[in-house]
């Protein structure tokens, strides 16, 4: 991403401490910095809150690793779940024309991580991490809380961040994030189309951010 606009940010000690934290934890830096600076401020808002954490598409655990390292989880009365498949996009959980884009095709190469280890080794420094392994939607009803304060969906396919999106929102606490890592990405198009429509029978619209990400706030009501 480019801009003339400021990027203080970037130098600020806690987001570059948790930058890294991320790039331990992917072993490598997807230069996201931006889509990390929004992260970490949802985060920060919904900290405040009652409720857990949820991400829903985790890999290595880039971010929700930046965001543990920003919060000091340990000193957090929160739980956070972190659901994947961590073997990659499920063939099952996909639309025709996700699958035409050839996004199952993002399965091939060592992007996805190939297994659970490396992650619960990665996030074993922090208590109240609860990994669930196995595909969205069969895996939700293995999240056990009722209340949620902040929701991060990067599943980058459609049908299970809808689903995600529909179990999670009614847990939702007022002033609650759900943050959209692929909203108005370019080549994702129906999942924006998608989110659209699921956030429209909720009564929210998204925010599009020019990271790409989505974002909304649970407002009372
Ligand atoms: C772009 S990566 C997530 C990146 C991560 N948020 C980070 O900060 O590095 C997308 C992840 O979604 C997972 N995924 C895709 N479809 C899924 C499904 N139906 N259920 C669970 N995980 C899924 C993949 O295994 C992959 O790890």
């Amino acid at each position: 991403m480019r801009t003339i606009h400021n990027a203080d940010f970037l130098r600020d000690p806690d987001f570059v401490a948790s930058y890294a934290r991320g790039i331990q934890a992917a072993e490598a830096d997807y230069s996201f910095h931006w889509r990390v600076h929004v992260g970490l401020w949802a985060a920060s808002v919904a900290v405040k809150l009652e409720g857990d954490f949820v991400e829903c598409g985790v890999n290595r655990g880039f971010l929700s690793s930046a965001i543990m390292n920003s919060l000091d989880w340990n000193a957090r009365g929160k739980q956070f779940w972190l659901l994947d498949t961590f073997a990659g996009i499920d063939s099952r959980f996909v639309t025709d024309e996700e699958r035409a884009a050839g996004i199952l095709e993002r399965n091939e190469g060592e992007f996805y991580v190939g297994g659970v280890d490396v992650v619960r080794e990665n996030f074993s420094e922090w208590e109240r991490v609860r990994i669930v392994v196995g595909a969205v939607p069969e895996s939700l009803v293995e999240v056990d809380c009722d209340q949620v304060a902040y929701l991060h969906l990067d599943m980058n396919c459609a049908p299970p961040e809808v689903a995600a999106f529909e179990f999670f929102w009614p847990k939702m606490v007022t002033g609650g994030i759900v943050l959209l890592d692929d909203y108005a990405y370019r080549g994702y198009e129906s999942q924006k189309r998608a989110m659209d429509e699921v956030a429209g029978r909720a009564g929210v619209k998204i925010l599009s951010l020019p990271t790409g990400q989505g974002l909304i706030v649970k407002t009372p009501g």
